[in-house]
């Protein structure tokens, strides 16, 4: 087992990743005693919640747990409600801690009942996705979504704990596997060129779920999440970077209906978009621009915009964006790979023409 800390002074916490940790009582940072509220979806539910159920209850825990709609689509208000009603029908108190059992969805929503009900409760992600267990479940970014933007009502509320058990992705479908490949890949994009030159060599490892190659990757990537959040716990400044793509992403997934596209496909082809942009700026060099187009390509993940968008439909989309400061676009832009920086006020021109370039003409 291998364990990433996030170092938040007093707020500090482990994130264990290993193979089969959630069958394993001594995983959990329970007491005898302690009550539970699990919060997960029945897909993830049909595998993994009665492991989890199992090994609270040897260890003397008083578990519930409420299933939610699965999907982006439920990333809602009145998803979260359903878990407030859970909490109040079954009288927990401030007591009680929320387990948010699942991929970055039920991870946001969950996370955003924990830092809200009751002022605040107790949290535990267990990531049950390659995207979740690389980024959402890290940081302590919670939201729902709004029909006019994406995680537009939330909170910063950090987890005590987070456990990654890399068994989990077995089950998971490989349209989503790659879907989080993409934020892999933007951690070797924004900060670490080894990392990226490490994935050039292992992506096809990652794609096929070796162990050994998925578990440095997962280290890895939460290695600097938990660096970056470190840093700058609520963005003000460098946690920013881990939005590169993100804000073309947020657009195409508002567009299209929440669920058409998955978050790390969005974000792929938004990644696209800001690298291009960034040649058109000088910045990064064709030849990493190729690089980038290739990685994402050998992850089966979309550069390209969708068929049913237009380049005029992003920009009111995009700035609706939370980094927009003072009605001004501002984007996640690279330098080189492994070098971004915050670019603000582009000319809306210039980020047209970068959408154009990714766009499909036949
Ligand atoms: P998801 O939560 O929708 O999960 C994808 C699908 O896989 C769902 O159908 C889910 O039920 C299923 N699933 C989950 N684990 C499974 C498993 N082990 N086996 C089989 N099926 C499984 O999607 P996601 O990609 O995990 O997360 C995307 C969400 O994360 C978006 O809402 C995005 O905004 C959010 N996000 C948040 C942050 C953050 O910092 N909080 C960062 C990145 C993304
Ligand atoms: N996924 C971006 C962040 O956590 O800041």
């Amino acid at each position: 087992m291998l364990c990433v800390n996030v170092e938040l002074q007093e707020r500090r916490y482990p994130i264990l990743i290993g193979s089969g940790l959630l069958q394993d009582e001594r995983s959990y940072p329970i007491k005898h005693g302690d009550r539970v509220m699990i919060v997960t979806n029945p897909t993830v539910a049909q595998f993994y919640l009665d492991t989890v159920i199992y090994a609270l209850e040897k260890r003397g825990c008083v578990v519930d747990h409420v299933l939610l709609p699965d999907g982006e689509k439920y990333k809602t208000l009145e998803s979260l409600n359903l878990i407030f009603t859970a909490l109040l029908q079954g009288n927990h108190g401030r007591d009680t801690t929320i387990i948010a059992l699942g991929g970055g969805v039920i991870g946001d929503i969950a996370g955003f009942a924990a830092a809200s009900y009751q002022r605040g409760v107790r949290l535990i992600q267990i990531p049950t996705t390659l995207l979740s267990q690389v980024d959402s479940s890290v940081g302590g970014k919670t939201a729902v979504n709004h029909e006019l933007g994406k995680n537009m009502i939330g909170a910063f509320y950090q987890p005590s704990m987070v456990i990654i058990d890399t068994l989990t992705l077995n089950t998971l479908p490989k349209r989503e596997v790659n879907a989080g490949l993409a934020e892999v890949i933007k951690y070797g994009a924004i900060l670490d060129y080894e990392f990226f030159e490490w994935l050039e060599q292992h992506i096809d490892e990652l794609v096929a779920l070796h162990p050994e190659a998925l578990q440095h990757c997962i280290s890895r990537c939460c290695q600097i999440k938990a660096d970056v959040v470190a840093r700058d716990e609520t963005e003000k400044g460098d946690r920013a970077l881990l939005n590169l793509g993100h804000t073309f992403g947020h657009a195409i997934e508002t567009h299209l209906g929440y669920g058409n596209w998955l978050h790390g496909e969005a974000v792929s082809t938004g990644m696209m978009m800001a690298a291009a942009l960034s040649e058109e700026l000088g910045d990064i060099s064709i030849a990493d621009v190729s690089r980038l187009e290739k990685l994402l390509a050998r992850a089966n993940l979309p550069t390209v915009s969708p068929d049913t968008m237009q380049p005029e439909d992003y920009l009111p989309h995009m700035m609706r964006d939370k980094k927009v400061l003072a009605g001004k676009l501002r984007l996640v832009l690279l330098k080189s790979l492994g070098q971004a920086y915050v670019a603000n006020d582009t000319d809306h021109t210039l980020v047209l023409n970068a959408i154009r370039c990714c766009t499909q003409t036949d």
